[in-house]
């Protein structure tokens, strides 16, 4: 960074080597070059119309953008030089059209610019993101379809509590998504808004047209106050808290499958090509890709965190902390969007073992609450069914015995109430089948459970 600095009027001195190193941003915020360019041409489209800038120098300008786009897009052009993206290309712009390329500035800072840069940027990973949300939340559909009659236990505490079809549990994650989709669509929604032309902090004298700009580029207006357009970072808090939260429920998801997929549980197989082996246990299968996807969420949670802790003492307007903002930001998105798209056909190709899932369902009495419940149909107050039921099992843990092997007269001995039809009550099968409570586990609900979710993924317009 040996080149004049563009306020060499006012420093007596040039920067060290160190500051420039330790100010710089591009390394990073490189990869914002479309947005700045795009911006940078709605601009000048503008300072022209407005009559801010001639229209040969506006063409130069834009002519000249078009340049450094392809020559970056072809790696003709290289990042080498800069405090930042915005300065890089302006000034790669004057040193390819001259005194008009000095022009493009005028009634513009880089603070709106940047402002402006990674809304640009936020929305379209907002797009991404949703979409390859819409992709999980379909491979989690099409697998609790094929197992809306799949019986497993369902755990409160990690114990057996009752029966649960395997389509209803994967359903409670698609339901988690479809809501992660919303917010990222709402983030999407308050974030769209141009700061350009909030300039430094305070407007411009010149009389430009933000709504042009605003238009021009995309966006459904414009940032009301100037002060707010430069300073806040809320839409990139709040699309990295939608994204942590996210993270969250793959996190929940993926620490399943790796439970489902140890021996102690085999309720699942992950398919080869999302597992690896041990280099030296040679009949290891270890779910890595589940684990990363675990793992990586304290990234996201890091990166939100670091965006709000950046933020929470600056004094308005801009202050260069900011620039902090872009690696949390670009890391959160990254990291989502590797964990979303690996997600999907792990899901998509994870085998189903429902013979185990049935056998464990078999043990832990988790027909108990049904086995009270009978009593209640018969008369029988809840509470006082449901100690009966508890003295039925403390006597099947005695004996070695499931509810459905207790003989008809120990529960008769309990309640005169039993009859030979309550082994067709307590059966798993039944259990489920009998749950027809609106979101519950029966046949009915997973069905309308299913319709819901295909249809806010077809609102998408993905499927
Ligand atoms: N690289 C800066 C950032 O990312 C751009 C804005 C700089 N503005 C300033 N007044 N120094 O925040």
């Amino acid at each position: 960074m040996s080149s004049e600095k563009l306020w060499a009027g006012r420093s007596k001195k040039a920067t060290s080597s160190m500051a420039d190193d330790f100010n710089s941003s591009l390394h990073f915020d490189s990869r914002l070059y479309k947005y700045d360019i795009e911006g940078s041409t709605a601009h000048a489209e503008m300072l022209c119309k407005q009559g801010i800038i001639s229209a040969a120098d506006a063409e130069a300008i834009i002519n000249g953008l078009k340049t450094i786009l392809s020559d970056i897009e072809n790696g003709v052009l290289a990042f080498d030089d800069g405090e930042d993206i915005h300065m890089f290309i302006e000034s790669e712009l004057t040193s390819r059209i001259g005194e008009a390329g000095k022009k493009l500035h005028t009634a513009r800072s880089r603070n709106d610019q940047v402002a402006l840069d990674i809304r640009m940027y936020l929305r379209d990973e907002c797009e991404k993101t949703a979409a390859l949300t819409c992709d999980l939340i379909a491979a989690l559909a099409d697998k609790a379809e094929e197992n809306t009659e799949t019986i497993m236990p369902g755990y409160t505490h990690l114990q057996r509590a009752q029966p649960v079809t395997f389509g209803h549990y994967l359903l409670a994650y698609a339901m988690m998504l479809a809501r992660d989709l919303e917010r990222i669509k709402d983030a999407k929604k308050r974030m769209n808004f141009s700061p350009l032309g909030c300039c430094a902090l305070a407007g411009t004298t010149y009389p430009i047209d933000r709504d042009f700009t605003a238009a021009k580029l995309g966006f459904d207006g414009i940032c009301l106050n100037s002060i707010d357009g430069v300073s806040d970072r809320d839409f990139a808090v709040e699309i990295c808290s939608a994204l942590s939260i996210c993270m969250m429920h793959l996190s929940r998801l993926a620490e399943e499958l790796i439970l489902w997929s140890s021996w102690e549980f085999s309720f699942i197989e992950l398919d080869d090509a999302y597992t690896t082996g041990s280099s030296i246990m040679p009949q290891k299968k270890n779910s890595d890709m589940a684990e990363l996807v675990r793992g990586k969420t304290g990234r996201v949670y890091g990166d939100l965190s670091a965006l709000l802790t950046m933020l929470k003492g600056l004094p308005l307007a801009y202050n260069k902390d900011m620039q902090e903002d872009k690696e949390a930001i670009f890391d959160a998105v990254d990291t989502a969007k590797k964990c979303l798209a690996i997600m999907a056909p792990m899901i998509s190709t994870m085998k189903v073992k429902k013979e185990n899932m049935y056998r464990a369902a078999q043990k832990g009495f988790i027909n108990a609450t049904d086995c009270a419940d009978y009593l209640v149909g018969k008369g029988t107050a809840f509470r006082t069914a449901y100690k009966l039921t508890g003295e039925l099992v403390a006597y099947c843990v005695e004996n070695g015995l499931t509810l459905d092997e207790v003989p008809l007269d120990i529960y008769k001995s309990k309640s005169e109430l039993f009859e030979s039809d309550v082994y067709e009550a307590i059966k798993l099968e039944n259990c489920v089948k009998k749950r027809t409570s609106a979101g519950g586990c029966g046949k009915a609900s997973t069905d309308a459970q299913l319709e819901y979710i295909r249809k806010s993924i077809s609102d998408q317009g993905i499927y």
